[in-house]
């Protein structure tokens, strides 16, 4: 933020370090308002940035403090009052510290007679003990208009007012400041040029917020001032559902900072300057409360990832929502190396390295739900890039009905996993939904009268009643050793949470062919390359041709946006060049988007899981004890009812749950 009339006497990294200072004094300030050294420095800070304004305001706490007990000696700073002729940016004058100089908002109210010290003790009765500004009660009191307020707020602070009532506000610059960050420093972002952001305030001194504004968007401030009441009413109608619910937010919102479980790094750092230092910023409470947000913001969002990402000249932070990454903010590059720590403080990971990966874990409560944020943190050649996966337990979606299935294929599935021995592979890329997939398959079968082990790399969430083990390969216990141990311990389901290496893929199949039933991962494209996978592995084809019993490849497909849907006419036979076999419905309706708060004006929200299921029938068992081609195993498995990927997801465009492009970016031809 660029003080309204400083003066280009400093260097942009002075002005940022002044900036600084300021804003701690400032905080200093709102927990002790009687700190007469904070407001001392303060004083010799806006002096120097030639900040009139608030240099105004803070010579004035000071004049009131100096009314309380006797002035310091010595003192003989400048003291400028706000008004008046131009005051010297840098104020080096006389002292004009004249008692009675008025500086609370209500004594000027009524130094210009717009109410009476009886109305201004009123509502100071009525104030006390909430948070409520004065202004806003003055006019609910009847004392003072709203309009009178506003202008007199406006030559007050010297900044324009601004009406919002009939303001159209740009998408994009509502998206500088979360909904959340406006409600809570009573803001709204309501035009962008450059790098300049108007902001309409409540309280345009409120150095906080406007600190808190532009360190969150990386912009400059101009404020503009507006009515509380103004702010609040127009908040809630630019943000629309977000601001709604705005009151619940702010309570999840301060219920989850509070909650933030911060582990200490620990003790034997605590002397090494540098890091003492990392530790100090990452504690700063600008630093904190913007991580909070981001995690905050993250979850309500519904992202399954956040990037903090350096770069050689900027600092990024990115959601993954619906598996595609938005970029969300553009924290300034200095306060990389803060934020960085402040994750890893939360994560209980070592500050001080900074050249090696590493991996941890955050809690977080948020609204009674109870969030796991993994992280982890990697050296790249700009700094420590760190990304969070969300584990959000109470949004897992564990019914098999629920994911994407259709009929055929998640019949085919039931009766495979609720067969008593053989292995059932899953394939798909990295978020495809595999473990959510094997997760609902277990929660399906579970019951009290089956043993189920798993082996996972990590354990995302606890299953009720089976027994998961983490595989920690640095120990040896590797998802081959898990496997072996688990087969001392009658168990009736294995899970496997990843087959990569041969000596898994053996044990695993011994241990569905010795009557165990087997589910895992492997990495393939389809489905019926995992026969052909398995073999190159080195597993003989007698041994894979016996133990598979079905393999089922996913995507996931983001879904079109439910509130802002709408049909156009389309042709079932259009699909046909993509693969589709028409079924004979002609003229159709697609759906498409067309872009809503709900969505971020993505015309897409949420996903859906599009699988391809191929029962290892006596014919494909055959064809693999052949070692047949791919292509003959797919051939078969088609004339047997599978659908590929691309089909189902075809199937999806003329349910109208989502687009064409979709199902494009996601599947292979
Ligand atoms: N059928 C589904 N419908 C909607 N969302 C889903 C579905 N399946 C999974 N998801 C979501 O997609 C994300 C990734 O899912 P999941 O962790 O199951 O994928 P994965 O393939 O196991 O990933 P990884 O390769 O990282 O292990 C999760 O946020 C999950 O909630
Ligand atoms: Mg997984
Ligand atoms: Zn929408």
């Amino acid at each position: 933020m660029a003080p309204p009339s400083g003066k280009a006497f400093f260097s942009d990294e002075e002005r940022q370090s002044l900036g600084e200072s300021a804003r701690l004094c400032e905080m200093i300030i709102e927990a002790n308002p009687s700190d007469t050294g904070a407001l001392e420095t303060l004083k010799e800070i806006y002096t120097k940035l030639g900040d009139r304004e608030r240099l105004a305001l803070v010579v004035g706490r000071l004049a009131g403090l100096a009314g309380d007990r006797p002035l310091a000696g010595g003192t003989s700073t400048a003291v400028q009052s706000g008004r008046g002729p131009a005051a010297p940016a840098s104020g080096t004058g006389p002292s004009d510290r004249r008692p009675g100089v008025m500086w609370r908002l209500g004594d000027r109210l009524v130094a210009e007679q717009l109410i009476t010290t009886e109305q201004l003790q009123r509502a100071l009765a009525e104030q006390r003990g909430t948070r409520e500004k004065l202004g806003s009660i003055l006019v609910r009191m009847s004392f003072l208009t709203e309009d009178k307020l506003l202008s007199f707020l406006s030559r007050q602070y010297s900044v324009p007012s601004v009406t919002l009532s009939h303001l159209d506000i740009d998408p994009e610059v509502l998206k500088l400041v979360p909904a959340q960050l406006a409600e809570r420093l009573h803001v709204l972002p309501i035009k962008r040029s450059g790098n300049v952001l108007t902001l309409a305030m409540a309280d345009p001194t409120n150095v906080l917020a406007l600190d808190d504004v532009a360190f969150f968007t990386n912009l400059q401030i101009q404020p503009v001032v507006a009515s509380e009441v103004a702010i609040r009413q127009a908040t809630e109608r630019a943000y629309g559902d977000q601001g709604s619910n705005v009151a619940d937010m702010m309570s999840e919102l301060e219920e989850a900072e509070s909650d933030v479980e911060v582990v200490e790094g620990q003790d034997e750092f605590v002397g090494k300057t540098d890091v003492f230092e990392l530790k100090e910023s990452a504690d700063e409470a600008p630093v904190v409360r913007l991580m909070n947000m981001i995690l905050v913001d993250a979850i309500r969002r519904g992202a399954s990832d956040i990037h903090l990402e350096p770069y050689e000249k900027m600092f990024r932070v990115r959601f993954r929502i619906d598996g595609v990454l938005h970029e969300i903010m553009g924290p300034p590059k200095r306060l990389e190396a803060a934020l960085t720590s402040r994750v890893k403080i939360m994560a209980n990971l070592d500050i001080a390295e900074r050249r090696l990966p590493q991996d941890g874990r955050i809690k977080l409560r948020y609204h009674q739900r109870e969030i796991d944020f993994r992280v982890s943190t990697l050296p790249t050649i700009f700094g420590e890039k760190t990304v969070m996966r969300i584990l959000d337990k109470e949004s897992l979606q564990l019914d098999l009905n629920k994911l994407g299935f259709d009929p055929w294929s998640l019949d085919q599935f039931t009766r495979a996993i609720t067969s008593p021995h053989g292995m059932i592979m899953i394939t798909g890329p990295t978020g495809s939904g595999k473990t959510t997939t094997l997760y609902s398959a277990i929660n399906t079968i579970n019951s009290p009268d089956i043993n189920i082990m798993t082996a996972e790399d990590p354990v995302e969430y606890n299953l009720k009643g089976v027994n998961q083990l983490q595989v920690n390969d640095e120990i040896g216990r590797t998802f081959a050793a898990a496997l072996r141990s688990f087969l001392r311990q009658d168990p009736d389901v294995i899970l496997v949470g990843e087959t990569r290496d041969l000596e898994t893929a053996q044990i695993g199949i011994r241990a569905a062919l010795t009557g165990h039933l087997v589910l895992t991962t492997i990495h393939t494209n389809d489905c019926p390359s995992t026969a052909a996978r398995l073999l190159d592995m080195g597993i003989p084809p007698f041994l894979v041709s016996s133990a598979l019993l079905l393999v089922l490849a996913q995507r996931l497909a983001r879904k079109v946006c439910s509130d802002c849907r709408e049909p156009y006419d389309a042709d079932e036979e259009s699909l046909i060049p993509y693969g589709h076999v028409p079924e004979g419905y002609g003229k159709v309706s697609f759906y498409r988007g067309k872009g809503c708060q709900t969505c971020s004006f993505t015309g897409m929200k949420g996903r859906v899981a599009i699988y391809e299921v191929m029962p290892v029938s006596q014919e494909i068992r055959d064809l693999i004890l052949r070692n047949a081609p791919t292509g003959e195993i797919r051939d078969v498995a088609r004339a047997q009812g599978m659908r590929s990927l691309r089909q189902n997801g075809l199937q999806k465009v003329l349910e109208g749950i989502t687009t064409v492009e979709e199902v494009l970016r996601v599947t292979l031809s």
